[in-house]
This record gives structure tokens, C-alpha cells and sequence, in this order.
């Protein structure tokens, strides 16, 4: 079995993140999406893994390379503009071949990981296995409605009114059944070549299609709030190490991880917190839920619920809480007119300042 993982797209959601990297690669509990997804595929033994990149080809080769980091081997598959799910499964043919393959979203988090639901594909090879969740409100999804079996009688890509509260998370199992379906489709009122049409076209013309339910943890991180969240969800898991210093004044609760190189001074981290290598914090009141990436500056700062991206510092803010902050970013106290803010901040920020 092959993997294709599907990490172009435009990440509008996630602005202004994505202007200066893909979506794929913001950072949770300190390791990009992306990677938990190559980690979460690797566990299943499959090893042949292609990537649809678009713009970020670059970004995310030099964060991924070529996958030997996770025992995989990377094919790089580059897209010109989000055409649609299933406009990549056509892409990806010459890599595919006739191979059967997990195809898994970039965005999404399944901590748990697949492995129940690729043995499920594997003991019956339907020519669609795919992945469902109960979900309050399924607009935002591809809806599944099922027979008690688990067989899929019809699925609807983002419908107003959904008829099942079955939506389908980011991983589908397929055997080359489906590039007929995907050559027979056409694009969608949005444009796109969706995937869920041409499960829907396997339903149609009589192949079998099934679903699993997936009742672990699983996140789309499409928005701040959900990467906010599944930050929380994974720091949650962390097992407690010291690798770096921390200093007698300082005072360590709980699950709390210093990487190498970082250094803890008169400081109270009270865990569930990821220290990154190389940084500093000093002063300062971290946690509970936050990760502070590599090379960051934490001075007289109280941060929690944050995640804190490579080579950011903050100094002197008393209370930050559900931040999320971008790579060397700078934040603290005006250095000319102690009495107001003073903000350069790009495009699509937000800034939400207590009154
Ligand atoms: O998250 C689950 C949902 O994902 C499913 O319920 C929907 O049925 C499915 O269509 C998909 O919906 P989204 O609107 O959330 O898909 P999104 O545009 O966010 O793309 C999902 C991933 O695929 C993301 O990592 C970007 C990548 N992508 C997307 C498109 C459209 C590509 O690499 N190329 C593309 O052309």
C-alpha cells in the first residue's frame, strides 16, 4: 500500500499564518501537522508516501525532506492551484500506479492514529474505506449517510442540510477502483474535483464503499481556535524530560518537556508545557498548555494556552492567554511612549487587547 498526503491548498482560514507558511506546518506541541501525519502513516508500515505541495514546495521540504527522518520515503508531487481532493488523486496517478493507497489530509489530526481503520480496509479491500465522526454541525464537512453494516449509501460534500451526523475526516483508504471514478467526475459549484463525488460515483455504479467510525480524537486545524485546541489535546500526552537547565529558582509542575540547549531561569512552568531547544525564559509564568518553539526569548512574561512559533520573544506582558504567535515575532513593552500601544502588525492579525 501507497500513501498520498495532501499538503497544497490555500489556508485562508489560518491567515495570517499561511501568507508566510502552508497550513501544514504550524507547529502542535512543538512538531508541525504535517509531521504527526508522516508519523501516524509510517506506524502502518506503509513506506512509499507522496506529497502534494503547492506554492510551499520549498517550506515544506525543507522541513520534511525527503522522509527518511520518519523511516518513509517522500515523493514530492507539486500542484498548480487547489483543483479539488480528487484532482490530486489524478495528479498523483503515475505515482500511485495500481497500488491501493491511504489517502490523508495534511490538516488533520488524528492522535490516535489509523491503524484499526487501515485493518479494516485491508481484511475487506471495498474499493472506498472512509472515515467518519459525529459531529454537532456536519455543513463544513462531506456528510456519510450509512446502513447499520457500515456500508455508505450516499455522501454529500457540504451540504445546508445534512441527513446524518456523519462527517468525513481527512483519511480515505482506496484501491485503483477509484481512478475511473475520479476520470468520470466533474468539478463542483466550488470548482473543485471533490473526492466526495467520485466515492459517490463509486456508490452509483455498484462498488462496494464502507465506513469506519473514528471515535478518537481528530481536529481539521483549519482555524486558530483548532490548533489552539489540539495543542491542548496533545500537550495533554507529554512525558516529562529535562534535557536543558533549569535553574534552582525556578520551579517545574507536572508534564513539562526542556529540550536541549533551553534554559529556565527564575521561572514557575507549570505543565502540561514544551520548552523548545535554545530557549530562554526568564522570569516568567508559562503554562499550563503552551509550547514555545526553538530559539525563543521569554522575559518577566505570564503566557498560557499559547503556542509560541521558532525565534519569537516576548518580554514584560503580564498576562497572554490563547495566543498564538508567529516565527520571531516581538512583542513587549513600547519603547517610545510608555503610555501607548504601539503595533506593527501585518495583514489579517488579530490583536486583542484587554481594556
Ligand atoms: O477535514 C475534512 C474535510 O476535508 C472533509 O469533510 C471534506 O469532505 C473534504 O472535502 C475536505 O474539506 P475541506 O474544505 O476542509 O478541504 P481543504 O480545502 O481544507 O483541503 C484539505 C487538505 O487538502 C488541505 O491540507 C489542503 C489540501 N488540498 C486541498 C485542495 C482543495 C490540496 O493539497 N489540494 C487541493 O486542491
Amino acid at each position: 500500500m501507497k500513501a498520498l498526503v495532501l499538503s497544497g491548498g490555500t489556508g485562508t482560514r489560518l491567515r495570517p499564518f499561511s501568507y508566510s507558511m502552508p497550513k501544514q506546518l504550524i507547529p502542535v506541541a512543538n512538531k508541525p501537522v504535517l509531521e504527526h501525519v508522516l508519523r501516524n502513516i509510517a506506524e502502518l508500515g506503509v513506506t512509499e508516501i507522496g506529497v502534494i505541495v503547492g506554492d510551499w514546495l520549498t517550506e515544506i521540504d525543507r522541513v520534511v525532506g525527503d522522509g527518511s527522518r520518519f523511516g518513509v520515503r517522500i515523493t514530492y508531487i507539486q500542484q498548480d492551484k487547489p483543483r479539488g481532493l480528487a484532482h490530486c488523486v489524478a495528479l498523483a496517478r503515475p505515482f500511485l500506479g495500481d497500488d491501493d493507497f491511504v489517502m490523508y489530509l495534511g490538516d488533520n489530526m488524528l492522535p490516535e492514529g489509523i491503524g484499526a481503520v487501515a485493518e479494516d480496509f485491508r481484511a475487506a479491500r471495498p474499493a472506498a474505506q472512509v472515515v467518519v465522526h459525529k459531529v454537532p454541525d456536519p455543513r463544513a464537512f462531506g456528510v456519510a449517510e450509512t446502513a447499520a453494516d457500515g456500508t455508505v449509501l450516499r455522501l454529500v460534500e457540504k451540504p445546508a442540510h445534512p441527513r446524518s451526523d456523519l462527517a468525513l475526516i481527512g483519511v480515505y483508504f482506496f484501491t485503483p477502483a477509484v481512478h475511473e471514478a475520479v476520470a468520470a467526475i466533474a468539478p463542483s459549484a466550488r470548482g473543485e474535483l471533490e473526492i466526495t463525488d467520485a466515492i459517490q460515483w463509486l456508490v452509483e455504479h455498484g462498488a462496494p464503499v464502507r465506513a469506519s467510525e473514528y471515535t478518537g480524537y481528530w481536529k481539521d486545524t483549519g482555524r486558530t481556535e483548532d490548533v489552539l485546541e489540539c495543542n491542548r489535546k496533545l500537550l495533554g500526552d507529554l512525558a516529562p524530560r529535562v534535557a536543558g537547565e533549569v535553574d534552582e529558582a525556578s520551579e517545574l509542575i507536572g508534564q513539562v518537556v526542556v529540550e536541549a540547549g533551553a534554559r529556565v531561569v527564575r521561572s514557575r512552568i507549570e505543565g502540561p508545557v514544551v520548552i523548545g531547544a535554545d530557549t530562554v525564559v526568564e522570569d516568567s509564568d508559562v503554562g499550563p498548555y503552551t509550547s514555545l518553539g526553538r530559539g525563543c526569548l521569554l522575559r518577566a512574561t505570564r503566557l498560557s494556552d499559547s503556542i509560541v512559533m521558532d525565534g519569537a520573544s516576548i518580554s514584560g506582558i503580564p498576562g497572554l492567554h490563547g495566543s498564538l504567535i508567529g516565527r520571531s515575532a516581538v512583542v513587549g513593552p513600547s519603547e517610545h511612549v510608555a503610555s501607548h500601544h504601539r503595533l506593527v502588525v501585518g495583514d489579517h492579525t488579530r490583536v486583542e487587547v484587554a481594556a
